[in-house]
């Protein structure tokens, strides 16, 4: 028997932390002990049944899963290999991570970084993967670091945090937007103010999201190069009317909402790009690159400070407090 967090049906309240027989894990060619997984915002929607992000039921949770080979019927996936699976469907049409065994087909499976643990490569999971092909977009747009600042909008979180982190390592200026400062500027807490401090934001590169979140016009002053958003809504909009001539957004998200009320003259006028950003069904290239990018730029212990780790039973309560808004970084939930 394995434990996981599973809905049975998308009219329950929330899922439930149950044994499941092995037997009922879905079909595929590789079989991993989850050592370890993590909490994504979509994992914290889908685990308390905020949004409708498994697809078919029952369903076991988790976006991404790290862990070490048991069984397999693939020669690339010898039984004691570490490996990653992130997305291509876990949680949401194929039973996920966050449970102490996955069974996925042999295609799905990447390595991880050399030198890099389970636990950097959970730390870091789905966020920190789509903050990488982000930056790739930046990077093959291109955008240098000398066109200007990047904004990189909820920057406490884990696609802003780990974005932030890659560009300041390419060497670019960044500006953060986030609600965890009040409205002179200072952070609202001691571990908000210790986390902006490790991603080297001082308090002249933080702006309130207050100043974007509402309608504003269609063009504004030209403030930056580009824009890493995971944030969607008023913000997306307004992100696109400050972003200067020739310049990149990369949108992969929606924390604010799903909506874009947004005008074309940013981009006939301005001649910006708005670059689609989704993680899921990127190649096995793609992948390589992202996750080359997040080793090159962040060490073993590079991302210690912003990793809260929980064990797997608690991981509902921490997707509470990601979606209250009350975490800075990155939830790593212990599976093994
Ligand atoms: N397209 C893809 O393939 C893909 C992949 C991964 C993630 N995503 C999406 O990217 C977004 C971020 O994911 P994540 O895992 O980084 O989430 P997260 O760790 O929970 O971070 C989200 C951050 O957004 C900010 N925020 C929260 N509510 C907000 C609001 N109402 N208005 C403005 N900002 C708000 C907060 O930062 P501050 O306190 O600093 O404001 C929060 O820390 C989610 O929408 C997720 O679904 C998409």
């Amino acid at each position: 028997m394995i434990n996981a967090w599973i809905s049975d049906t998308a009219q329950a309240e929330e899922a439930q932390f149950r044994s499941l027989d092995e037997a009922s894990l879905p079909p595929g060619e590789v079989r991993i002990k989850v050592l370890y997984s993590c909490l994504n915002y979509k994992d914290a929607l889908a685990l308390t049944h905020t949004a409708p992000i498994a697809r078919t039921y029952p369903m076991v949770h988790g976006i991404d899963a790290v862990g070490q080979v048991i069984e397999s019927q693939s020669d690339l996936w010898p039984v004691g290999t570490l490996c990653q699976v992130n997305d291509w469907g876990l949680g949401e049409t194929h039973w996920g991570g966050l449970s102490e065994q996955v069974r996925v087909p042999a295609n799905w499976v990447s390595p991880l970084p050399e030198g890099r643990s389970a636990r950097w490569a959970a730390a870091l999971g789905t966020a920190g993967y789509t903050a990488a092909l982000c930056v790739m977009a930046l990077l093959d747009h291109p955008v240098r670091p000398g066109d200007g600042p990047v904004l990189v909008t909820g920057v406490s979180g884990g696609v802003g945090s780990v974005s932030c982190l890659l560009l300041k390592h390419l060497g670019y200026e960044v500006v953060g937007l986030t609600g965890s400062i009040d409205a002179t500027g200072a952070p609202v807490s001691e571990s908000a103010a210790a986390h902006f401090a490790r991603l080297g934001l001082a308090s002249t590169h933080l702006i309130h999201r207050d100043s974007l979140s509402r309608p504003g016009k269609p063009l504004q002053k030209e403030q930056f190069a580009a824009v890493v958003d995971s944030v969607g809504s008023h913000t997306l909009a307004n992100a696109c009317a400050q972003t200067q001539y020739g310049g990149v957004v990369a949108a992969c998200g929606l924390a604010q909402g799903m909506d874009f009320s947004a005008s074309v003259a940013p981009f006939i006028l301005r001649g910006i790009t708005l670059r689609g950003i989704n993680c899921v069904y990127r190649s096995h290239e793609e992948r390589a690159r992202a996750w080359g990018m997040l080793a090159e730029a962040l060490g073993e212990y590079d991302l210690d400070f912003m990793i809260k780790e929980v064990r797997l039973p608690q991981a509902l309560d921490s997707a509470r407090l990601v979606l209250s808004n009350q975490l800075q970084g990155r939830v790593v939930v212990n599976c093994a």
